[in-house]
């Protein structure tokens, strides 16, 4: 059972948004896009359309380890970026940052290949689970701790294709702010 949380509406309005902020802080930019795999795709395609700078796109595929059982921080690359990010904007766009473990890594490794830049921009935050804070640039919702699925989050690999967000299961009430 997937309780709705936050609804189709609010996201589009959210991500636009978010669009027209990151539109404004680039300008006169060129922006490289990291896709976090694979939980961010559908948020990225919904936000690249919604920024008016020139960007392309790129995707990193990642493997959290432990993220259920132990905070071990272990994260495993799936997919490499395809081209150089030296001396580039980037913006990682990520779909949950939980413990903050992965997205941790993921930044060490970026910030290992000389871009100009790095800023974050997530969909969802978990703050009650965080283990590693990380700065987030431009956040869409706080959430409280509950599993979410939808817009790209899954639960071993189903409910990606949700239009919307919802929390897996009969947990306790949530929120989203
Ligand atoms: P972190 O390393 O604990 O911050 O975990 C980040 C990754 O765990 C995310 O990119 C998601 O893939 C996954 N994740 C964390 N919380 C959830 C959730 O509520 N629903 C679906 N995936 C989640």
């Amino acid at each position: 059972m997937v309780r709705p949380l936050i609804p189709e509406a609010d996201l589009a309005r959210r991500v636009r948004e978010i669009g027209e902020a990151i539109t404004r802080d680039y300008a006169g930019r060129d922006l490289v896009i990291v896709s976090v795999l694979k939980g961010s795709f559908v948020f990225t395609a919904d936000l690249v359309r919604a920024i008016e700078v020139p960007l392309r796109v790129e995707f990193f595929g990642v493997r959290s380890y432990g993220h259920r059982t132990e905070s071990s921080g272990e994260v495993q690359i799936t997919l490499d970026l395809a081209h150089p990010i030296t001396g580039e904007d980037v913006l990682v766009v990520e779909d949950i940052v939980d413990t903050g473990l992965t997205l941790t890594y993921l930044l060490e490794q970026l910030r290992a290949r000389g871009p100009r830049s790095v800023r974050v921009c997530a969909l969802l935050h978990k703050p009650a689970r965080c283990v590693r804070p990380v700065d987030i640039d431009y956040l869409g919702f706080t959430i409280d701790d509950v599993f979410v699925v939808g817009y790209g989050l899954d639960h071993a690999e189903r409910y990606r294709n949700l239009p919307y967000v919802g929390v897996l299961g009969d947990g306790p009430e949530a929120a989203a702010r």
